[in-house]
């Protein structure tokens, strides 16, 4: 794949090539994204954002991604405020929204919807979450956080990682998109802890393994977070099940907090989040006692997602090698603790 004008659909169109790419220029919109400069390098461009579904980070970040280049940003949030609500197809919808965007990015509740969409885009269209099967900009800050995690203590590279993915693996979709961008790896161990019926979807883990990555599958967390790298924690996908009441036998199952991760887990060990997290009291997944942890990398995680999603852009539109000459120095107090 190059990235000038094509679509972000799936993880699947990745090769180790364009992920190096892509962080080696996420790395560099660094002083943009913490507010030491500005760059009007997107200046008269506009991104359609179009969230079918709740979002605070995707829907959020992209906009601050592109504003942050220099561009604008149109927002639908919601069936209730689109014309889809009358009936109107994503055809049409994409055939109309394209000829007012640059790039558009979209979020909707049913697998494929995306892809389908695109296909009738006129400009290139990123997916922001297709119901339960992708979420490609998540897993590549995903795998950002863990690659600048890992070397700030000390250790280089992906190939040899181990990592837990915990909660909701069958309808999650951060995780279906993390193990396909892992498989392009070496000898990265997985452990999968879900709840026997909410199994990371079968072929997901064959091409994993196939790809010669060990994959190990357990419904216990305390015992099978003891030697890894990265326990990557998930919600209960309540949102997929076929009722609230489905969902909430297994909403608590799994519940990482302070003592338990003493205990249990190596003292290096980061703990990853796509976020939200499901903070009521009968979910729980990963308990605010860690939020003084300094493994704790959900918020630097969150974080990431503004330098990848910046450099998505910059490279989908052709504009990496010109931001720096488009920049100056920020005029406002930008003091920040991070
Ligand atoms: N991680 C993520 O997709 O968060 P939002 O649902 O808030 O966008």
């Amino acid at each position: 794949m190059k990235f000038t004008g094509s679509h972000i659909l799936s993880i699947t169109q990745f090769k180790r090539e364009q992920i190096d790419q892509l962080f080696a220029v996420a790395d560099r919109m660094e002083p943009y994204a913490h507010r030491r400069k500005v760059t009007r390098v997107l200046d008269g461009a506009i991104l359609g954002s179009m969230f079918f579904e709740p979002s605070t980070r995707t829907r959020v970040s992209f906009g601050c991604a592109f504003n942050l280049l220099g561009g604008e940003v149109r927002e639908t949030t919601g069936f209730e405020s689109s014309a889809i609500a009358k009936g109107e197809s994503l055809y049409d919808t994409a055939r109309v929204l394209s000829g007012y965007s640059d790039v558009i990015v979209m979020r909707h509740p049913t697998s494929g919807s995306v892809a389908e969409f695109a296909s009738a885009s006129r400009v290139p269209v990123i997916n922001g979450g297709d119901g339960s099967n992708e979420h490609p900009s998540q897993a590549l800050l995903d795998l950002y956080t863990i690659r600048k995690e890992l070397k700030h203590k000390g250790r280089a590279g992906i190939d040899g990682l181990r990592i837990a993915m915990i909660g909701d693996l069958k309808y999650g979709r951060t995780v279906h998109s993390l193990c396909k961008l892992l498989s392009l790896f070496q000898n990265v161990h997985l452990t999968l802890i879900s709840p026997d019926e909410l199994r990371m979807p079968a072929d997901i883990v064959e091409s994993l393994r196939a790809g010669g990555n060990t994959v190990v599958e357990s419904d216990a967390m305390e015992s099978s977070i003891s030697h890894v790298d990265i326990a990557y924690s998930t919600r209960i996908q309540e949102e997929r099940f076929s009722s609230k009441e489905e969902a909430s036998l297994y909403r608590g199952r799994y519940r990482l907090n302070q003592a338990i991760y003493t205990r249990f887990c190596e003292p290096n060990t980061v703990i990853m989040h796509p976020l939200p997290r499901d903070s009521r009291v009968e979910a729980n997944e990963l308990d605010n006692d860690l939020n003084e942890n300094p493994n704790l990398a959900i918020f630097r995680q969150a974080d990431n997602g503004v330098l990848v999603r910046m450099a998505l852009f910059a490279l989908i539109l052709d504009v990496a090698d010109e931001v720096d000459r488009h920049a100056r120095d920020v005029n406002w107090y930008t003091e920040r603790r991070f």
